[in-house]
């Protein structure tokens, strides 16, 4: 594992990839825990596990699969990492963000990052979705960016902006998409937590004081390492349950993350492909 990757080294797992496959992905799409199925609608897939590709983090977590897919989404030329890396499983945000770059270099023009998240906008309902309209980089304002280390100027400055990371259009095309299905949809805010520890009720009370509605432990970063090369980006929470911030409430667990899923996949999947044909 390095603490950062050189254009060469990225260089690697594109060959990789491109001993497997000719297509060229427009669409990025990375499913959170328990979203593996929405691949399913895929279609003249092709699977290449994590493990064959270079330098790719191999994740470790029960309910993400570990392999990419190349396809067609409606028609959309698509590749899906069914599962992803985590900061918590002990790899380097560098490493997080390496599959991003790598879409990058594929052709891929936009990244569509799904995750599993908690609700701490009081309003939230498990199973609903929160279409992200911005992050707090939490663990990055601690030092955790996958862009430490040497700039690659290939890819993008020093010092990228994260105005509208979420882009507004993109946004605008989910909530008509939620809307046309009757999916229960809301706007908000993400904050990423390193995990793999769940909050306290007061780090609960805390995420909600400073604007964060739904609360994770993925996706900022890969955001980060997408809007560096110029990926558009439309990031997606499904809302797997919410948040009290008092001891005696029900604490979140990863059973009732995956379980989430089985509720949230149909209306993802309803979103991502309205998105995809809207395009
Ligand atoms: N906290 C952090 N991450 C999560 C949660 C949660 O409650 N639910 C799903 N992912």
């Amino acid at each position: 594992m390095a603490e950062y990757y050189t254009m060469a080294l990225l260089q690697e797992s594109v060959a990789a990839i491109r001993r497997h496959t000719e297509i060229v992905p427009r669409v990025g799409l990375i499913l959170g825990s328990g979203l593996n199925p929405l691949a399913e609608a895929v279609t003249r897939a092709i699977e290449i596990p994590f493990e064959a590709i270079p330098h790719f983090p191999v994740s470790t977590v029960v309910g993400h699969q570990g392999r990419l897919l190349f396809g067609e989404l409606d028609g959309t030329p698509v590749m899906v990492m069914q599962g992803r890396a985590h900061y918590y499983e002990g790899y380097s945000m560098a490493q997080v963000g390496l599959p991003v770059r790598v879409m990058r270099l594929l052709g891929a023009e936009m990244l569509i990052v799904t995750n599993a998240a908690g609700g701490l906008n009081l309003t939230y309902r498990p199973g609903d979705v929160m279409v992200i309209c911005d992050h707090i980089n939490l663990i990055g304002m601690a030092g955790l960016n996958p862009l430490r280390g040497p700039n690659l100027e290939e890819f993008g400055p020093r010092f990228p902006s994260m105005n509208a990371a979420y882009e507004p259009a993109l946004r605008e095309l989910a909530r008509e998409a939620a809307l046309a299905g009757g999916i229960p949809h809301h706007q908000g805010v993400y904050i990423c937590l390193a995990g793999p520890s769940f909050e306290t009720p007061a780090d609960v009370r805390f995420l909600r004081l400073i604007g964060a509605d739904a609360v994770g432990m993925s996706t900022v970063p890969e955001v980060i390492a997408a809007r560096h090369c110029g990926l558009r980006v439309l990031g997606l929470s499904g809302i797997s349950n919410v948040l009290m911030g008092e001891e005696g409430a029900p604490a979140p667990n990863h059973e009732e993350v995956l379980a989430a899923g089985t509720l949230l996949v149909p209306r993802l999947a309803t979103i991502i492909r309205g998105v995809l044909r809207a395009l």
